[in-house]
């Protein structure tokens, strides 16, 4: 790991306000930050850990556990909210019987939310790895699940 994260930190450049991009980037390509990782991004980029470790706890969409096969993340912005994901958000958590942030048993899905996905006009949105789904309705959802088994 120690190795992989350093190559990745390789790609940013070494500047102390290059903090949020390290961690994105680790994200990215390991799809989680792991906070073993926080000494080689201080080291990379030449400020502390503390100044880190800020940084990630402030961004909620970092995550520091690595998610199941498949990220699900359900838009809970405004046009969303307004068009039912909060039903849709429900009915996810029933089926994989998982809260928000939660891995599903066997590790393939990963239950998260997100703010707006940039695909209001189409809400609402859920969003499974990089795939955008909009208009979404509650009796879509085994179909959809299906795709990602
Ligand atoms: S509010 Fe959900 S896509 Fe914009």
């Amino acid at each position: 790991m120690h190795e992989q994260v350093k190559s990745i930190l390789a790609k940013v450049r070494s500047e102390p306000s290059n903090i949020l991009k390290a961690l994105l980037a680790l994200q990215e390509q390991l799809g989680h930050v792991p906070t073993e990782a926080v000494p080689d991004i201080a080291h990379a980029l030449g400020v502390t850990t503390a100044q880190v470790a800020g940084v990630l706890s402030y961004y909620p969409d970092l995550r520091l556990t690595a998610p199941g096969r498949h990220l699900i993340r359900v838009c809970m912005g405004e046009s969303c909210y307004a068009n039912g994901c909060g039903r849709l958000l429900r009915e996810l958590q029933d089926r994989l019987r998982v809260d928000v942030g939660e891995t599903a048993a066997g590790g393939k899905f990963t239950l998260d939310t997100m703010s707006c996905a940039g695909n209001c006009a189409v809400s609402p949105t859920v969003m499974i790895d990089r795939d955008l789904h909009g208009r979404l309705l509650p009796s879509q959802l085994d179909t959809l699940l299906e795709r990602y088994k």
